[in-house]
């Protein structure tokens, strides 16, 4: 069997640094020799992503559960795309995955996790999903909320609750990394979790979600 890339996710809250972080392991994992490419969601290019782009800016309303499922088939229609370039050896770096979705969702009222979790049932398992732990007290630090839906404070408190359920589920390798340290330290930190995760998971097949 050919060497598989990894798929490895980052989460956390809002002005954690998934961003920054996911571009700077790409760049540093190309110079390291390994074929890397770099992947986010919402991927807003499409044509769900771009009614959900205009969602989150506020320009257009969409029903609670019925904007749930299009951020999961979002995230279904790269599918296709991941497994293939999974399979030709390139690892994938996403910047947000099915964890942020239902993090956010289920802060919303009367929505339960489980429910919340049933449309990304399937999906590609990532090999390693690191979460880029700070408190909220510091992320406010980092500048203002930006005008998007779910920019404000006791609406991260709930999905920082939902996250940390989330983190509970043994059958994922979840790794905490403290992100209130500098770019650099946390990068490095990063890098090492993804280079251990890319020898791992060589030569193994690819996971389903939560199932
Ligand atoms: N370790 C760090 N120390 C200080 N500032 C940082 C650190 N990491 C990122 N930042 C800064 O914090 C801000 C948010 O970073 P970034 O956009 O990468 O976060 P994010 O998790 O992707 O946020 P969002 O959830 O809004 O997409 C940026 O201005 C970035 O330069
Ligand atoms: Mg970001």
């Amino acid at each position: 069997m050919a060497a598989r890339g990894a798929l490895i996710v980052l989460e956390g809250v809002d002005r954690a640094g998934k961003t920054t972080q996911s571009r700077r392991l790409v760049s540093a994992l190309c110079s390291a020799g390994h074929r890397a490419e770099l992947l986010r969601f919402p991927e807003r290019s499409t044509e769900i992503g771009k009614l959900l782009g205009s969602y989150l800016e506020k320009k257009k309303e969409v029903e609670d559960h019925s904007v749930h499922l299009l951020f999961s088939a979002n995230r279904w229609e790269h599918v296709p795309l991941m497994k293939e370039k999974l399979q030709q050896g390139i690892t994938l770096v996403v910047d947000r995955y099915a964890f942020s979705g239902v993090a956010f969702t289920s802060a919303k009222e009367n929505f339960s996790l489980d429910w919340c979790k049933q449309p990304d049932v399937g999906l590609p398992k990532p090999d390693l999903v690191v979460f880029l732990h700070l408190h909220l007290a510091e992320a406010a630090a980092r500048g203002e909320f930006g005008h998007e839906r779910y920019e404000n404070r006791p609406f991260q408190e709930r999905a920082l609750q939902r996250f940390q359920q989330l983190m509970g589920d043994p059958s994922l390798n979840w790794q905490m990394v403290d992100a209130s340290r500098s770019i650099e330290d946390v990068h490095k930190e990063i890098c090492k979790l993804s280079e251990e995760t890319i020898r791992a998971t060589a030569q193994t097949p690819l996971g389903t979600l939560w199932q």
